[in-house]
């Protein structure tokens, strides 16, 4: 290396994550429980909350918290920003995630019976406990989002329900999951497929990255950047979603393989096969590197080390 050259650090994902992992684990131990959480008494079902806890607690990935953290900690280099919402917004995004496998996994849409390496929710505790769960599960995530002290600024707390509400809702998560369960057993054209994964997997984890952002003050382009970059890695997620379910197998997936074909559902890979599906995942990650790249974020590592988790994760 030249002398003039300022000498690279090294980035480890695995030291970054563990920290933050540990942050979000405790939020979500702490904050699902029967009283809210600022400490009033809800007087919940203790059976509702001990459905929920199982969903949410130990197990996943815990990716989409990553990346509001991630997004978060690259904006609030540049000045500035609020660590109380930042860990709000990603513990508020695992339980809409949270959420949406659990009622994903229902007789009534996947049928599937093993979730995070554990018995699914319905099976475990019934469908009508499932279904609530699914339910307080996402009223929870916008009662995290807005604490009655005064740790997260009004307008910050309005911005980030906005945009998840968006994310979750019939134009995002809830909507693409609709389109899902009408194209069962149809051969969807790549337009199609790609605006069902877009918003059915997409809009949640674009969601992330931008909600993370807002809890500092993105400039324009900024934001724009980084809505590029979510827009890719959101995508890219779903496509090796499909690719996984076959080729990876159930223990190490912690969900049963092969569920996609047993289901008749279009997927990347009953669309275009195995290897233009990894090359079109690739492609995605190149994108999703790009629009860091021009974003002018000057500390990005986290941002792209998790780009290529999504593309190269075992599950
Ligand atoms: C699975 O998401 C559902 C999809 C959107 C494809 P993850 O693969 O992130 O699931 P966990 O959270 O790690 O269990
Ligand atoms: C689920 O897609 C997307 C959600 C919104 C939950 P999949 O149905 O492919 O997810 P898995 O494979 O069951 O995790
Ligand atoms: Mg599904
Ligand atoms: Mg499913
Ligand atoms: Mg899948």
């Amino acid at each position: 290396m030249s002398a003039l050259q300022p000498p690279e650090v090294a980035f480890d994902l695995n030291t970054w994550m563990q920290a933050r992992l540990d942050r979000v684990e405790r939020a979500l131990e702490q904050w699902i429980t029967a009283d809210a959480p600022q400490g009033v008494d809800h007087g919940a079902p203790a059976a509702l909350v001990d459905a929920m806890r199982y969903a949410v607690l130990d197990g996943g990935k815990r990716l989409r918290p990553l990346l509001v953290l991630a997004a978060h900690e690259a904006v609030a280099a540049e000045g500035g920003g609020c660590d109380a919402a930042a860990l709000r917004a990603a513990c508020a995004v695992e339980l809409i995630h949270a959420y949406s496998l659990v009622h994903d996994d229902m007789p009534c849409m996947d049928n599937d019976v093993l979730r995070r390496g554990k018995p699914t929710v319905h099976v475990q505790f019934g469908e009508a406990s499932a279904l609530l769960a699914g339910d307080a599960l996402q009223a929870l995530a916008f009662e995290f989002l807005t604490p009655q002290d005064d740790s997260v600024p009004c307008t910050t707390q309005a911005k980030l329900c906005g945009l998840l509400a968006r994310a979750a809702g019939s134009s995002g998560m809830a909507g693409g999951q609709a389109i899902d369960l009408a194209s069962v057993g149809l051969p969807l054209t790549e337009n199609q497929l790609r605006e069902m994964h877009q918003l059915k997997t997409g809009a949640l984890l674009q969601g992330s990255v931008v909600m993370g952002a807002q809890c500092a003050c993105p400039s324009p382009r900024v934001l724009t950047a980084l809505e590029a970059y979510g827009a890719a890695i959101g995508l890219a997620f779903q496509v090796v979603d499909d690719i996984l379910d076959v080729t990876a197998d159930s223990a190490t997936l912690g969900k049963t393989a092969g569920k996609d074909a047993d289901n008749d559902k279009p997927t990347y890979v009953s669309l275009m096969g195995l290897e233009a599906s990894r090359a079109y995942a690739m492609r995605l990650y190149q994108q999703a590197l790009d629009a860091l790249e021009a974003s002018g974020l000057t500390d990005t590592a986290a941002l792209r080390a998790l780009a290529g988790m999504v593309v190269h994760r075992a599950h």
